[in-house]
């Protein structure tokens, strides 16, 4: 067989490989384990993400890639992890969660506090970009209190 060939068909049996595994999640794990599973890793990376700034912050140097690169992540949650709240994803889902009946009960104030959010994230993004320690540091500290007034209200373990 000619390398070309080879290389075509080891392709083709990996992205056979790949279809089988996906139809193997999408029928294992339900839309609501999916939303809660997917949302659990995306509140990793935030914590992990502020967690880039405190160290930042706490040394004295800002590295701006580096904070800049935390901050964005911070702002792209704020737009993604509200439709990973879907109706039915709560505790009565059966899959193993902190999210509070009340997000879907008092939907409009959980969108809020997102809102509120996604305010500060852009801001501290703004403020990451000047690659300053000052108003990083006011805004990580206006972000942080969005991230608390919300598991107050609807989050159980917080
Ligand atoms: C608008 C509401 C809201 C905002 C804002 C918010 N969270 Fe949360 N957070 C939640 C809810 C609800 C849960 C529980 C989710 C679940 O268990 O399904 C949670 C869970 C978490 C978890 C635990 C995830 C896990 O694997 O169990 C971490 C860590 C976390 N949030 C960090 C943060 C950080 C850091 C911020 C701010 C940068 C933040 N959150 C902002 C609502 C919010």
């Amino acid at each position: 067989m000619t390398p070309s060939k080879t290389i075509a068909l080891s392709v083709l049996g990996a992205s056979a490989t790949i279809l089988a595994l996906t139809a193997t999640l999408a029928t294992a794990a339900s839309p609501a384990a999916t939303a809660i599973a997917t949302r659990h890793a995306n509140f990793k990376k935030m914590g992990g993400a502020m967690k880039v700034l405190k160290d930042q912050l706490t040394s004295g140097t800002i590295a701006k890639p580096q904070a800049v690169a935390a901050a964005r992540t911070l702002a792209a949650m704020g737009r993604v992890q509200p439709k990973l709240f879907p109706a039915g994803s709560g505790p009565s889902s059966g899959v193993k969660t902190d999210a509070l009946p009340a997000i879907w009960t008092d939907r409009a104030a959980f969108d809020g506090k997102w809102k509120d959010y996604t305010t500060q994230a852009d801001k501290l993004l703004a403020a990451a970009n000047t690659g300053d320690a000052a108003p990083i540091g006011a805004q990580f500290k206006a972000l942080g209190g969005t991230c608390g007034a919300c598991h107050k209200q609807f989050r159980a373990d917080k």
